[in-house]
């Protein structure tokens, strides 16, 4: 990542809508959100949204989002994760997911949980490192549907 770069994490807003539905199409190309539950997902939770941008003097570009569940009974979900393909590997993943589980940690939660694809190595790895625990029981059969298995993975704060 070259110094000159600014790169800052914030909450997202109603304007960065669009840009979230493209990074989430290059994130999850066979299975991303659709507009309408991007929409919906950040009118319901706006302070668990978190966008990194990629600061400049046209205002910056959007170069990964991460999506979260406020808590409930101090259990929260993180719902959705995502670095653009030419960001990646440059510490943005690991940065965004700090940055939410200290969001969620000041707000009484003390367990997050969320779903993974089996074969995702990168992200498992990343959450793992996390502290994050696989689910013993290994992947969930058919979790999001016939042939799409989840793993579960969960954090105690
Ligand atoms: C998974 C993803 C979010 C990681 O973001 P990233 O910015 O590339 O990750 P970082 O550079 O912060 O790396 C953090 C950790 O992830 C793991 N990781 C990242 N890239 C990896 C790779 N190519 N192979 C193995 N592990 C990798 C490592 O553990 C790494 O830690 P390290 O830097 O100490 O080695 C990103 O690859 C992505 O957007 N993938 C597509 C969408 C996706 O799969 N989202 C998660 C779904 S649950």
């Amino acid at each position: 990542m070259s110094g000159e770069r600014r790169l800052r994490i914030r909450a997202a807003t109603e304007e960065d809508l669009p840009h979230i539905v493209r990074l989430d199409a290059e994130a999850f190309p066979s299975d991303p959100y659709p507009y309408f539950v991007l929409r919906q997902l950040l009118a319901s939770f706006p302070d668990f949204v978190f966008v990194v941008e990629d600061g400049g003097e046209d205002g910056g570009k959007l170069g990964g989002y991460v999506l979260s569940t406020p808590p409930d009974a101090e259990r929260s979900w993180i719902l959705s994760l995502g670095i653009a393909p030419e960001l990646r590997g440059q510490g943005l993943g690991r940065r965004l997911m700090t940055q939410i589980l200290g969001h969620l940690r000041v707000r009484g939660v003390r367990s997050v949980s969320l779903s993974v694809e089996p074969g995702n190595d990168s992200a498992v790895a990343l959450y793992r490192s996390l502290g994050f625990v696989p689910d013993p029981d290994g992947p969930r059969k058919d979790y999001f549907g016939p042939g799409a298995h989840r793993l579960l993975m969960t954090l105690s704060l």
